[in-house]
């Protein structure tokens, strides 16, 4: 029963989530704000016809929690005060259970902390046995060069047998380093390593653009940046960062997109993140905002835009995340997210509002935002200086129950009037010889070594004036 509803990639990333949460209980306090707080930490996991095994680095599987609950079903209210200080997401107190129910009839799970070390074995006997239910919980020699937890799934049920061997077994790997780095992409990002059949799982890239915090703190100066948004509610707190993550994409790349040629929306979107795992990976449609109310839909013209949204929980508190039962998805009718939601449309709204605006100047465009690079927008949050920041209109009675609420809006450049109201800006190019160019770049700068360009505008510059008298 317990195994039925499980998707066997499902099963395999409940036991992902158990490292993870293994290396919130673990990561040094120092590190958590840092930039890679999950550096070091490493989960690798490998999979064949005789056998699964996944093994992490991650801190071992505290011995009364191995003693009271992990090896029985159901979490109870002690699990919960055991982590009450720590941002994992484990509820249900069923995933590694049911990942190796799953998978198979034996299994060896073995783990070693700092203070203890030990091995649980769960045998085909014990499954098909009717009044045998404990499990017992062996202490061994410390073998693992580091704390961690190593869990082995032999008699592999026939159609996992099937999956985990050639030629299904490159279908299943694919998948799953695709899922591994969509869902884990944030952790990833923090340092943490997944490696699958011996492969590293690639890292997808989170930043966004900005010119900088100077450029920011300077009164009035327009500047690239992110819309920042964060507040707290019933201890989750959010922190929500749109912007663009690349140059706005020119009529030739939406075209090819429209016509299929090329896709380069992909990473594009809206990407949910809670307690680190991303629920949602790069939407593009209503469930976050695209196409809702005032905000355009989608399209290849906003491909440069993307955003994410974090909200994280300690503890039992995990349970008021707006995700799904599985943990995999988000849940869009609740009202934490539903609230919210109405920041992540302001947000997109400030980049659709540029792109639009910009659209008949992407030349001038391009050279403005040149500058900008790519950083991780958390930063901002704690960079921007106070007074940068808005507060938020207390309309509602639901906004009464958000604390610390507050948000960033960036002055983005603005096109000149001129170009804004009509006045269109077409690009001029010519090829010449180039003794020609060298002959005219005397003439005017007595230079023959000016940029062609230079000697190009300064042409036309002349004429124009004559042209105008
Ligand atoms: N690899 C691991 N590293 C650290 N802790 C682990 C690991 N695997 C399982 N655990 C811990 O064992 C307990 C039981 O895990 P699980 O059955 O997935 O239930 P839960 O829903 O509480 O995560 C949890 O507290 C979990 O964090
Ligand atoms: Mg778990």
């Amino acid at each position: 029963m317990l195994t039925r509803d499980i998707d066997l990639k499902d099963a395999i990333l409940d036991l992902l989530d158990n490292c993870v949460d293994g290396i919130q209980r673990n990561a040094p306090e120092s590190s958590i704000e840092s930039d890679k707080p999950y550096k070091n930490f490493r989960a690798e996991i490998s999979f064949s016809k005789e056998g699964f095994i996944i093994k992490d680095n991650c801190g071992g599987i505290p011995i009364e929690v191995a003693q009271k609950y992990a090896f029985k079903m159901g979490r109870p209210e002690a699990a919960n005060k055991n982590d009450a200080e720590y941002y994992t997401i484990g509820t249900y107190g069923i995933g590694m259970k049911r990942a190796i129910f799953k998978m198979g009839c034996s299994s060896q799970v073995s783990s070693q902390t700092a203070s203890d070390s030990f091995k649980v074995t769960i045998s085909p006997e014990w499954l098909s046995s009717d009044s045998e239910w404990d499990l017992p919980l062996e202490e061994t020699d410390r073998w693992l060069p580091e704390n961690g937890t190593v869990i082995e799934v032999t008699h592999l049920r026939d159609e996992i047998a099937i999956a985990f061997s050639p030629p299904q077994q490159s279908v299943l790997h694919n998948s799953l380093v695709g899922e591994i780095s969509h869902n884990y992409s944030y952790i990833i990002n923090k340092g943490f390593t997944v490696i699958v059949n011996g492969s590293e799982v690639p890292l997808l890239p989170l930043n966004l653009l900005a010119d900088g915090i100077e450029q920011i703190k300077q009164n009035n100066a327009a500047a690239i940046a992110p819309f920042l948004y964060e507040a707290e509610k019933d201890g989750v707190e959010i922190k929500l960062a749109v912007g663009f993550y690349k140059d706005i994409p020119d009529g030739e790349e939406i075209d090819d997109e429209m016509k299929g040629v090329k896709n380069s929306s992909e990473t594009s979107g809206w990407t949910v993140i809670c307690n680190d795992r991303v629920v949602l990976y790069c939407d593009k449609s209503r469930l976050t905002g695209w196409g809702e109310l005032t905000v355009p839909g989608h399209h290849p013209q906003f491909n440069a835009i993307s955003g994410v949204i974090h909200f994280r929980s300690k503890g039992k508190d995990a349970s008021k995340l707006p995700i799904t039962t599985t943990k995999r998805g988000i849940d869009a009718s609740s009202n934490l997210y539903l609230y919210v939601k109405e920041f992540m449309r302001e947000g997109t709204k400030v980049f659709t509002s540029y792109t639009y605006k910009w659209k008949k100047n992407l030349e001038e465009e391009k050279t403005r935002t040149k500058q900008a690079r790519l950083a991780d927008p958390i930063q901002f949050f704690e960079t921007i200086p106070k007074e940068r920041w808005t507060q938020v209109n207390k309309r509602t009675s639901e906004s009464r129950s958000f604390y610390k609420e507050r948000k960033f809006t960036p002055t983005l450049p603005t096109p000149e009037l001129s170009a804004e109201v009509g006045e269109r800006k077409r690009k001029v190019s010519f090829s010449r010889p180039e003794k020609e160019i060298e002959m005219v770049a005397e003439y005017l700068f007595e230079d023959s070594e000016c940029e062609p360009s230079r000697v190009g505008e300064a042409c036309f510059e002349q004429v124009l004036k004559s042209a105008k008298k």
